[in-house]
């Protein structure tokens, strides 16, 4: 099996859920399975590897351009609602684009992190007023077909009357057809029903082909829902190691209506990267601070984490943090550093 294509699947291997427990019908243990999965990926570069379900599928998953890098690089995936699978890890753009003298860098920082199989590219019209997404296009609008692509709209611009124009530019400074992903950015006067008709109409056009909402707190979510808002993949918020609060509640509310989480700023803006509690640990595994607290954050399923970093080597040390597994004598020592807050608070935003 190891040799040949597998028969029947396309050149698909199952290799785990998340968590990575589980085994395929043959009874090849995980490790296996990875070997499996770089031995096919080595014969045949193409070839989907994604983790479906926990065992080896007798039919080939629906064709689906996007989702062709994620597993080839072994890294852990998030399933929408719906079923789309993506990266657990992507990469955030804000701040980038807006200096020439960073561009070159900020260019190769993306190449490699898409190379990695960190596909989900997190933007909006915000990042330097379209800055952002005009780099997304010139550093990556060559394989726009292997991405996820995800931007924002301004809350002002979440109505009926101006959210296919705000749409319409943003796709115009990627330079593509669709979003893979559309977010309203944050709550503001633009009735939540309004925004989430307005996003549909979006959808039946073909111009997204998912939406979903940011910073938005429990009871903006239970509101979501109940304006007609059941459509909603994700809810991209600010949640990291010192910013714990949305494990009080927000994080249960979204696990229990299975939306999945975007976690934002993972690593407090940099600020992480000199954080002594960190070092310990660090050491311990053999990796930074920075590693260390991505590492935490991705231990959550169902979240997908996106560090901006605009350099390479920063980009690679991210991606390495998605194969860090920290014990439970860690964790615990993480909890204890950093605990979360004892009683509820509104949702931090940047
Ligand atoms: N929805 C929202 O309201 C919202 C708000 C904030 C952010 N976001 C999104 O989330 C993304 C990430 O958040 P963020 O940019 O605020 O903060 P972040 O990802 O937590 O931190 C980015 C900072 O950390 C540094 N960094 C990255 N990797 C590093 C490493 N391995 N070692 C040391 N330093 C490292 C970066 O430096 P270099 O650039 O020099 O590599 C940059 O200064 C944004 O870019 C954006 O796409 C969304």
């Amino acid at each position: 099996m190891s040799r040949q294509r597998p028969a029947g699947t396309s050149g698909v291997i199952v290799f785990g859920t998340e968590g990575m427990s589980v085994q395929a019908r043959d009874g090849a243990t995980i490790n296996e399975l990875f070997s499996i999965a770089k031995m096919t990926l080595e014969r045949w570069p193409a070839a989907l590897c994604l983790l479906r379900g926990g065992h080896l599928p007798t039919r080939p998953p629906p064709p689906n351009r996007r989702t062709h890098l994620i597993g080839e690089k072994h890294m852990k995936h998030v399933t929408l609602p719906g079923g789309e699978v993506v990266p657990s890890m992507g990469q955030g753009t804000w701040k980038m684009g807006e200096r020439a003298e960073r561009r070159s860098d900020e260019i190769a920082a993306l190449r490699a992190g898409v190379e990695l199989g960190m596909t989900l590219i997190d933007t909006a019209e915000m990042y330097g007023d379209g800055a952002a997404e005009s780099l997304i296009r010139e550093a990556l609008g060559s394989v726009r077909d292997q991405l996820f692509l995800v931007s924002k709209a301004y809350p002002q611009n979440a109505s009926r009357s101006r959210l296919a124009g705000a749409c319409e530019a943003s796709l115009k400074r990627l330079g593509t057809d669709r979003l893979d992903l559309y977010l309203l950015h944050w709550r503001g006067s633009v009735p939540l029903a309004e925004t989430v008709e307005a996003l549909e109409e979006l959808k039946s056009a073909g111009k997204i082909r998912h939406w979903g909402v940011s910073n938005l707190d429990t009871d903006d979510m239970e509101e979501l829902v109940a304006a007609g808002g059941g459509g909603c993949v994700t809810d991209q918020i600010l949640y990291n190691l010192v910013r714990r609060g949305p494990e009080l509640d927000l994080l249960p509310w979204l696990t229990e209506h299975k939306i999945p989480v975007m976690a934002y700023s993972p690593v407090e803006q940099g600020r992480l990267s000199t954080h002594p509690a960190l070092d310990k640990i660090a050491a311990e595994v053999g990796a930074t601070p920075v590693q260390v607290a991505l590492s935490w954050t991705l231990r959550r399923d169902g979240l997908i984490a996106i560090p901006k970093a605009s350099s390479v080597a920063h980009v690679r040390e991210n991606r390495a943090a998605a194969d860090i597994v920290l014990s439970d004598a860690q964790l615990a020592t993480l909890d204890a550093a950093f605990p979360r807050p004892s009683n509820r608070r509104p949702l931090e935003m940047l």
